[in-house]
C-alpha cells in the first residue's frame, strides 16, 4: 500500500522570515524520492509542515483525499497514523530505554498484545541494527546509535509514507552503505512512498527515483532522479560536487565580487578542496537485495518517466534510456543499442529548457534565477 502526497503552492515563514514559497511537488506513490539544499533552507520545516506540526502560510498538501494543512485536527490525527517519521535529532524519549521508545507508537496507535508489541519492535530493532540494545538509554549509545533507534520507530505501524531527515547523519560511511540499501529494500518490502532529507551525495546519487532541490527559498528542481543528476543548474552543479565555487556561501547566499574572488583564485592554479572529478552523471540505482521482492514503484516509476520522456532535457533523456534494458527498450519503443550506465555528462551546451506543458509542471518546477532579491519573483 502507499499513498500519494501532492503538494501545491506550499509557503511557510516564520514571521517575517520567510523560509520557502510556492513549493509544488508530487510524491509519486511507492516511489522514494529526496530532497537536497543547503542548511538552513528549510528542509526540516518543509517535512514537519508535511506531517500537520508547522503550519504552513498558504498552500496544500493532500494524502488520500485529506489536506494536511486545512483538515481537522481529528483527520490530522488520523492521517499522522500513515506516517513514519525519522526525525533530524532522532527524538527519543530520554528517559525510555530503546524498547519503549520503539515500543511508544505501537502502545499510542494501536490496541496490540505486549506479545505482540514485543515481536514487532525486538523486529525493527534487528532491522536497524540494534538487536542487544533495547535496554539502553538514548543518552547511553552513540549519536548514529540514536539516529537507527528513531528509524526503528519510524517504522513500528508499517507506514504508508516514511520521512527521514537527514538518516545518515552520525553514521560512519559503511552504515550509511547499509542504510540506503535498507531503505531501498525497505521500499521493496512494504512499497511505502518515502522522502529523505540528506546531504550524502553518494546516498542522493544511488537511493532515489526522484532527486530535489530547495534553495533561495523555492524548489530550483524536482523530478526524475536522471534530470538533477545532469544538471547543468550552476546550484545543483555546485551541491552534487560539494564545491566552494558556485551560487552557494556560507551563509547560503554569495555576492558577485565573492564569486569572481573564488573563480580567480581557482582559476591561478590553487585547489579549492575538491578531487577535482564531475560527480554529474547517471550512475545506477540501488537495487533490493536479492531474494526481495522487485519494487513496485519503480516499475511503476518507469512507465511514468517514459510518459513525459519528451518533457525532459537531452542528457536526462540519454541517462534514462540507458538505464532501459533491451526488453524494455523495445516495450517503450525508443531505439538504439543498450551502452550502460555511469555516462559521463557530455559537456553541457546551452540548451532550451524543457517548456513544462500543464502536466509537467510537478515534475519539473520553476527555476530561480540567480540575483533575485532574496530568492523572490523577478
Ligand atoms: N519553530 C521555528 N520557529 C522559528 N524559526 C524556525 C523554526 N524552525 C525552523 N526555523 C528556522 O527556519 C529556517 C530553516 O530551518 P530548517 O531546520 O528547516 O533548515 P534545514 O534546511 O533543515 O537545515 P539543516 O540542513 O541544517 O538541517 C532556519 O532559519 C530556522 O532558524
Ligand atoms: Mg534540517
Amino acid at each position: 500500500m502507499s499513498a500519494e502526497v501532492v503538494i501545491e503552492g506550499l509557503t511557510k515563514s516564520f514571521g517575517k522570515q520567510a523560509i520557502w514559497r510556492d513549493v509544488s511537488l508530487t510524491l509519486p506513490p511507492g516511489e522514494v524520492s529526496v530532497m537536497l539544499g543547503p542548511s538552513g533552507t528549510g528542509k526540516s520545516v518543509f517535512l514537519k509542515s508535511m506531517i500537520g506540526l508547522l503550519k504552513p502560510d498558504r498552500g496544500s498538501c493532500v494524502i488520500n483525499g485529506v489536506d494536511i494543512v486545512t483538515c481537522s485536527e481529528a483527520k490530522l490525527y488520523e492521517t499522522r497514523k500513515l506516517f513514519g517519521v525519522l526525525f533530524q535529532d532522532g527524538a527519543l524519549f530520554g528517559s525510555m530505554n530503546l524498547y519503549d521508545n520503539v515500543a511508544f507508537p505501537l502502545r499510542e496507535h494501536t490496541k496490540k498484545s505486549e506479545s505482540e508489541i514485543k515481536r514487532i519492535v525486538l523486529e525493527k530493532l534487528d532491522l536497524t541494527g540494534l538487536q542487544g540494545a533495547e535496554g539502553k538509554l538514548p543518552g547511553e549509545i552513540s549519536g548514529g546509535m540514536r539516529k537507527r533507534a528513531g528509524l526503528a520507530r519510524a517504522l513500528v505501524l508499517d507506514p504508508e509514507i516514511i520521512l527521514c531527515d537527514e538518516p545518515d547523519s552520525g553514521l560512519d560511511p559503511v552504515r550509511t552503505a547499509y542504510l540506503s540499501q535498507l531503505l531501498i529494500d525497505l521500499n521493496a518490502q512494504i512499497d511505502a512512498t518515502i522522502l529523505i532529507v540528506t546531504h550524502n551525495i553518494n546516498l542522493a546519487r544511488t537511493v532515489p527515483d526522484n532527486l530535489g532541490m530547495l534553495f533561495r527559498k523555492e524548489l530550483v528542481m524536482f523530478g526524475p532522479r536522471e534530470v538533477l543528476l545532469t544538471s547543468d543548474e550552476p546550484v545543483v552543479e555546485q551541491f552534487l560536487n560539494g564545491r566552494r565555487l558556485g551560487p552557494i556561501g556560507m551563509s547560503e547566499e554569495k555576492d558577485a565580487a565573492q564569486m569572481a574572488r573564488e573563480q580567480a583564485h581557482v582559476e591561478a592554479g590553487h585547489a579549492d578542496g575538491t578531487a577535482g572529478e564531475d560527480m554529474r552523471g547517471v550512475v545506477p540505482q540501488l537495487v533490493p537485495t536479492p531474494g526481495l521482492p522487485p519494487r513496485q514503484g519503480e516499475r511503476r516509476r518507469k512507465d511514468r518517466v517514459m510518459k513525459i520522456l519528451h518533457t525532459l532535457p537531452p542528457v536526462a533523456q540519454q541517462g534514462i534510456i540507458a538505464s532501459l534494458t533491451d526488453d524494455e527498450r523495445r516495450h517503450y519503443g525508443v531505439g538504439g543499442a543498450r551502452t550502460g550506465f555511469a555516462q559521463p555528462v557530455a559537456q553541457p551546451s546551452p540548451r532550451p529548457r524543457p517548456q513544462p506543458g500543464p502536466h509537467d509542471t510537478q515534475e519539473i518546477a520553476r527555476v530561480p534565477e540567480p540575483g533575485w532579491p532574496g530568492g523572490g519573483r523577478p
